[in-house]
């Protein structure tokens, strides 16, 4: 089934005329342990994050003082106007011998054409009706990094779907985080991929570009990725719904005989599993065109003259990469989570 048209149906049959939405790919700008958003200015962060997006992604990212679009020289997204970065916790795998390793992630292709990505994410703008883009400074945080109650997470705006096909270009499912899509992470040798879905609020309440827990100037109005419902008094302003879409491949470690004995043997950065999903956000589109792009219908992630969007190439964007700021060994067999200490390879 062709994921457009499963998403399309889903609109149709809630009586949501379809609409053309921006999805692209992202390469791994860098796998690092910082969140200027929640932590800033600290080095060696409690979990690990892997980012995507622009390259003046830093320690500190000021609202005032720190304009994205300006001071990035290239992006690892698809846009060359979109200068954002968009972070999430990384999955790993423990063995039974009691080592990690980092799941590598790949794009998700499906009928609508390859999205190619060296690592990293892809991306989804959906509107729903008029929306008004994200001004400048603007960020926000979805899902809660030390949560470890499923029940406190809606399904339907983060979830899990294990991914039985080793081809990212055959599309598995329903509509994103409907079905029997998951919080918790599968913990299945049948499944090849596991994409994990993040879903934004979209509603703002028009006024503040952040809030001390990241999450109260923005709300949710539905679930599911139907650009979201009509906003509450509270929170009038109706945005545009970022989504990520996360494909982590779990193909080299479905072996059983190597699962540990007790316990999961898939987890996030936070020693913790899915009902610990996170996605951060900071806004760094450059000027209007985020917001030309909703107005004018720009698709998928094709150039939109209409909105003045160009495409990169994947060659382009995948070489767009950062150093990490708090530097440590990241991928491989580790003896540890890279959490506290730096990270040492087994
Ligand atoms: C991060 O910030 C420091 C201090 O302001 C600066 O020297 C450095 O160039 C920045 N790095 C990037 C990748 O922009
Ligand atoms: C731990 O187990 C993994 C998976 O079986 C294996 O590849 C790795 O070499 C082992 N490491 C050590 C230190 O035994
Ligand atoms: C997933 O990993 C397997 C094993 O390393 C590899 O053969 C396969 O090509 C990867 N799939 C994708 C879509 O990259």
């Amino acid at each position: 089934m062709h994921s457009w048209a499963t998403l399309a149906v889903a609109l149709l049959a809630n009586g949501v005329a379809a609409q053309n939405m921006l999805r692209f790919a992202c390469s791994q700008l860098v796998v690092d342990r910082i969140d200027p958003l929640v932590n800033p200015g600290v080095r060696y962060t409690p979990h690990l994050h892997q980012i995507v997006g622009g390259n003046s992604f830093n320690l500190t990212m000021d609202i005032s003082k720190h304009d994205l679009a300006a001071q990035s020289s290239c992006t690892s997204c698809t846009f060359n106007e979109d200068l954002s970065n968009y972070w999430t916790a990384v999955m790993f795998f423990k063995a039974k011998n009691g080592t990690y390793k980092r799941v590598p992630q790949v794009g998700n292709g499906g009928p609508q054409g390859q999205l190619v990505n060296n690592g990293g994410l892809d991306v989804y703008y959906i509107p729903s009706g008029k929306v008004t883009a994200f001004k400048q400074g603007f960020r926000m945080l979805a899902g809660n990094a030390a949560n470890t109650d499923n029940s406190k997470v809606s399904k339907g705006n983060i979830c899990h779907r294990c991914w039985t096909s080793t081809n990212d270009n055959t599309f598995v499912g329903g509509a994103p985080c409907s079905g029997s899509d998951t919080v918790d992470i599968p913990q299945d040798t049948k499944c090849k991929m596991i994409r994990q879905t993040i879903i934004f609020p979209a509603c703002w309440d028009g006024k503040n570009l952040d809030s001390p827990d990241h999450k109260s100037h923005v709300t949710y109005s539905g679930s599911g990725a139907s650009g979201g419902g009509s906003c509450p008094s509270t929170h009038p302003v109706k945005l545009p719904q970022v989504m990520y879409e996360l494909m982590w491949n779990v193909s080299s470690f479905m072996d059983k005989s190597i699962w540990p004995d007790s316990g999961p043997a898939l987890m996030y950065s936070m020693n913790l599993g899915g009902a610990a999903a996170h996605g951060d956000y900071v806004f760094g589109w450059k000027g209007d065109s985020l917001q030309k792009a909703m107005d004018k219908n720009c698709n998928l992630n094709k150039d939109c003259p209409a909105a003045g969007l160009t495409a990169q190439t994947p060659a382009k964007y995948n070489a767009c990469n950062i150093k990490q700021q708090a530097p440590e060994t990241v991928d491989g067999w580790l003896k540890a989570l890279p959490m506290g200490e730096m990270a040492i390879k087994a």
